[in-house]
């Protein structure tokens, strides 16, 4: 089969990103230019100045993509660009100039689900990755477990209820004043804690594979303030070890009990979230306990990019999937 060359371009939240994929799995190039510095003086992400920057960093971000993978937009196959879920004016950026570039170039253009994206992120660290498995998505917004029967046939087993895994921990990040973005943060902080030094509350999920993070996040906010009005301070490595550690354990927890199931013996992980190290240490070896091939992608490729986008817009391209100029930014953007 011939080469296909596909530009990804992703603007859902506070990366703006573009990158020339080849063929679902070869970076060609991957061009990130993030905000987050920026936001962390606002304790988080402002929309409003978010899309502005997107709008400035659009088009020298497409650029530098085609010029690091040494092509022109002649060479491309398909034009692939996240159109939800997300910030409404963020993903407007992203679509409006992948359809911009779609237009003049008479290139077919590809609206990707942005959870569908971090999926194939796996695709892009591991060549002999193929469906069927299951995922385990964790992003800042989305928690869930998605059986992938092929590469555009999904379905979803299990979902957070309430708050998504990551604003859990982003949320208690921010209490315990470690700032923005709190993952990462958080994840530095609890290195070499206790993770059994602090419990917190677990909300039991009877015959289903949902999740619900807001009780837990209402019992590590209850512990704070009680420390507090007791004028006893929370030891900072050993809560947010716990409290990572915790979370960790329901994800894999349920992720496990669909394994089992399904019979599926290939998990992978995904999303932002998917680069914590306390829930990689716990997949890892609960994985191997169970002989299941666990795969996850490097760092840099868990949180939001644009070869991901590429990548599933690739496998959505040779399905058939075509958008057309009528596409547009769907910020609820469901996942079944
Ligand atoms: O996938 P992502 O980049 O954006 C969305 O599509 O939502 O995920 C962002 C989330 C944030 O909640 C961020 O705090 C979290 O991923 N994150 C982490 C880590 N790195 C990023 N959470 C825990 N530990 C990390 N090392």
């Amino acid at each position: 089969m011939k080469d296909h060359l596909i530009l990804g371009i992703e603007s859902s939240c506070d990366e703006t990103a573009a990158a020339v994929v080849k063929n679902g799995r070869e970076i060609l190039s991957n061009v990130i230019a993030s905000q987050a510095d920026f936001h962390e003086q606002y304790g988080g992400v402002v929309p409003e100045l978010a899309s502005r920057m997107h709008v400035e960093a659009v088009n020298p971000t497409i650029m530098k993509a085609l010029s690091d993978a040494d092509i022109k937009l002649d060479d491309l196959d398909a034009i692939a660009v996240t159109y939800g879920p997300g910030l409404v004016g963020a993903l407007l950026v992203g679509v409006q100039a992948a359809k911009g570039l779609s237009f003049v170039s008479g290139k077919p253009l590809v609206g990707v689900n942005h959870l569908k994206g971090h999926i194939a992120a796996n695709y892009l660290c591991f060549p002999d990755l193929k469906p069927p498995f299951l995922c385990l998505m964790v992003s800042g917004g989305n928690t869930m477990i998605v059986k992938v029967n092929d590469y555009c046939d999904m379905k979803v087993l299990g979902r957070t209820l309430d708050d998504a895994a990551g604003e859990a921990i982003d949320k208690i990040a921010r209490v315990i004043g470690l700032g923005y973005p709190g993952g990462p943060k958080m994840d530095k902080a609890g290195q070499g804690g206790d993770v059994n030094a602090y419990s917190f509350s677990k909300t039991h999920m009877k015959d289903t594979l949902d999740f619900s993070f807001s009780g837990i996040k209402t019992s590590a906010l209850n512990l704070i303030n009680e420390s507090k009005m007791k004028g006893k301070d929370i030891d900072i490595r050993d809560f947010t070890a716990s409290y990572q550690h915790h979370i960790a354990k329901i994800l894999c927890d349920n992720t496990m009990k669909a394994a089992d199931e399904t019979g599926i013996r290939t998990l992978c992980l995904a999303g932002g979230v998917a680069a914590n190290s306390f829930l990689r240490e716990l997949f890892e070896k609960e994985a191997s306990e169970k002989g299941i091939s666990l795969y996850y992608p490097k760092l840099g490729l868990c949180t939001d990019n644009a070869a991901m986008i590429a990548s599933c817009g690739y496998y959505e391209y040779i399905n058939g999937a075509r958008a057309d100029l009528s596409l547009n930014a769907v910020p609820s953007l469901v996942f079944e």
